[in-house]
C-alpha cells in the first residue's frame, strides 16, 4: 500500500490589503491558505491598517508585513523582491479607488508600486458599496484590469456594510481560497469533457413519500469542482441537494434514478471521462400511487423493483468514456470495492466508508486500480477530490497513449 495524496508544489503570494470594511475577511483568508501549504508575504497600504492591524495578519501569515516603502527597517527593494519571489499577486480586498489606481498604473506607495512591478500574475477582489461598483468609472476599470489579463474575483452581491443590497460585496475567505488554490492547478484536462453524477436519488412511493438517503452531494460536488480547476467541461448530474452549483459546470437537477439515467445517456456519447460518485438508489417502488396512501389496519408490503446501474450501462458501452466509480461500504471496505470495480469493469474505484463519508465534510479515500490499491487519507473533501483526479487524469492519459 502506497499513499499518492501527494500535496500540489507549494506555492507563494502576495496577498495585498487595501483599507476596506472587508479586510477582516482577508485575515480568515490569510489563515486559509497557510493552512493549504501557501506561503504568504502579506503587504497593506496605510488605509488598510486602520481596518486590521498588521499585527494580525503577521500573526496569521507568520511574516513580518510590509507596509511603508520607505521604512528603512523593511527591504528597500521589497517593491521589486516581494513580487519577484512571488508566483501571484492577489489584492482582498480590492478598493475601487485602488483598482483606479491599478488601470492607470499609479505606483505611489508601496503595494501599488509591487503590482505595477509585478512578473507575475495578478488577481483582484473588488469590495465596495454596489453605486461605487456600478459607476461606469469603476466598470471601465475593471474593464482595463481584464484587458490587462488581471483576473478577478467576485464581488458577490448581498447586504453589504453600509446597510445597502447589492453587487460589490467581497466574496467569502472560504470561496476566495478556493479560487486562489484553483488558479494554480495545472490545466490537466483542458478541452477534456467530464459527465458526472452526484448526490443521492429519490423514488417516489406515494405522492408524498419516498426512498432516498443521507447523501448529501459534498463529495459529487467537490470532484466537480476539482475537475473544473483542472480546466475540464463538466455536466453534472446532480440528485436533491442543498449545495449550491459549482460555478462553471453545466449542472442538470435530477429526482430519480431514472431521471438520472436519463440524463446520464444524453450527455455521455460526447463524455471522455465518467465520475458516479451519486448514490444512486438501487431500488424503486413497482408502483408509485399518485395519491397519498391511507393508514390502513394491519402490515403494507412495498413491492421494489431494481433500477438500472448507470455506471455498469456506461462502463459496458462499446466506446466508453474512461470511467471512475466510487463504492460506499459499511464494512469489508477493501474486499466489497475491489469486488465491485472488477464485477463493473473500470479501471479506478473509489471506496469509502458509508458511516464516515456519507453527509461529512471529510472523508478518506481508498483508491483501486489495476496496480493495486492507494490511500488518500482523512482530509476535506475537495483535498481528496484534487488528489483522486490527479490520479484519474493519469490513468486517463496512460490509456490514451496505448
Ligand atoms: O454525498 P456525500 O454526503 O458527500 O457522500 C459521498 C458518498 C458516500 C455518497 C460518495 O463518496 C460515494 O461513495 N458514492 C457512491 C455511493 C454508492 O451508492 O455506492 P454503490 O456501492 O452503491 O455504487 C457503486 C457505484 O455504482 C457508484 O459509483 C454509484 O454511483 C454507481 N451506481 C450504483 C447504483 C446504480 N443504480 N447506478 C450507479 O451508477
Amino acid at each position: 500500500m502506497r499513499s499518492i495524496m501527494k500535496q500540489t508544489q507549494t506555492k507563494r503570494i502576495v496577498l495585498g490589503l487595501t483599507g476596506g470594511i472587508a479586510a477582516y475577511k482577508t485575515a480568515e483568508l490569510a489563515r486559509l491558505l497557510v493552512k493549504q501549504n501557501v506561503d504568504v508575504q502579506v503587504a497593506m497600504t496605510e488605509a488598510a491598517c486602520r481596518f486590521i492591524t498588521p499585527a494580525t495578519m503577521q500573526a496569521l501569515s507568520g511574516r513580518p508585513v510590509l507596509v511603508n516603502q520607505w521604512d528603512a527597517t523593511e527591504n528597500s527593494m521589497a517593491h521589486i523582491s516581494a513580487s519577484r519571489a512571488a508566483d501571484a499577486i492577489v489584492i482582498a480586498p480590492a478598493t475601487a479607488d485602488f483598482i483606479a489606481k491599478l488601470a492607470l498604473g499609479l505606483a505611489g506607495d508601496l503595494l501599488s508600486t509591487l503590482c505595477l512591478a509585478r512578473d507575475c500574475p495578478l488577481l483582484v477582489a473588488p469590495a465596495m458599496n454596489k453605486q461605487m461598483w456600478e459607476n461606469p468609472a469603476t466598470q471601465r476599470n475593471i474593464a482595463q484590469l481584464i484587458a490587462d489579463g488581471v483576473t478577478i474575483l467576485g464581488p458577490a452581491c448581498g447586504v453589504q456594510a453600509c446597510g445597502e443590497e447589492g453587487m460589490g460585496r467581497m466574496l467569502e475567505a472560504e470561496e476566495l481560497a478556493r479560487d486562489i488554490l484553483a488558479f494554480f492547478q495545472p490545466k490537466l484536462l483542458s478541452g477534456v469533457k467530464v459527465l458526472l453524477t452526484a448526490g443521492p436519488t429519490y423514488e417516489a412511493i406515494d405522492a408524498v413519500r419516498g426512498i432516498t438517503n443521507r447523501s448529501s452531494g459534498k463529495m459529487g460536488y467537490a470532484v466537480a469542482q476539482a475537475a473544473l480547476e483542472l480546466g475540464a467541461d463538466v455536466i453534472l448530474i446532480s440528485g436533491p441537494t442543498a449545495l449550491s452549483k459549482p460555478q462553471g459546470a453545466q449542472v442538470e437537477d435530477v429526482t430519480s434514478a431514472a431521471e438520472m439515467f436519463d440524463a446520464v445517456k444524453q450527455h455521455v456519447a460526447d463524455a471522455d471521462i465518467f465520475i458516479g460518485v451519486a448514490a444512486v438508489a438501487d431500488y424503486r417502488a413497482a408502483q408509485v400511487s399518485e395519491q397519498k396512501i391511507k393508514k390502513g389496519e394491519g402490515k403494507l408490503t412495498l413491492e421494489l423493483t431494481p433500477n438500472p446501474d448507470i455506471l455498469a450501462y456506461v462502463a459496458g458501452l462499446p466506446k466508453p468514456p474512461f470511467c471512475v466509480g466510487f463504492a460506499a461500504e459499511s464494512e469489508n471496505l477493501r474486499e466489497y470495492a475491489e469486488a465491485k470495480r472488477r464485477a463493473k469493469k473500470i479501471p479506478l474505484l473509489a471506496a469509502n466508508l458509508a458511516q464516515q463519508a456519507i453527509g461529512s465534510d471529510a472523508n478518506e479515500l481508498i483508491l483501486f486500480d489495476d496496480a493495486g490499491e492507494h490511500v488518500l487519507p482523512h482530509s476535506d473533501k475537495l483535498t481528496l477530490a484534487r488528489a483522486l483526479l490527479r490520479h484519474a487524469v493519469k490513468l486517463y492519459q496512460q490509456g490514451k497513449q496505448q
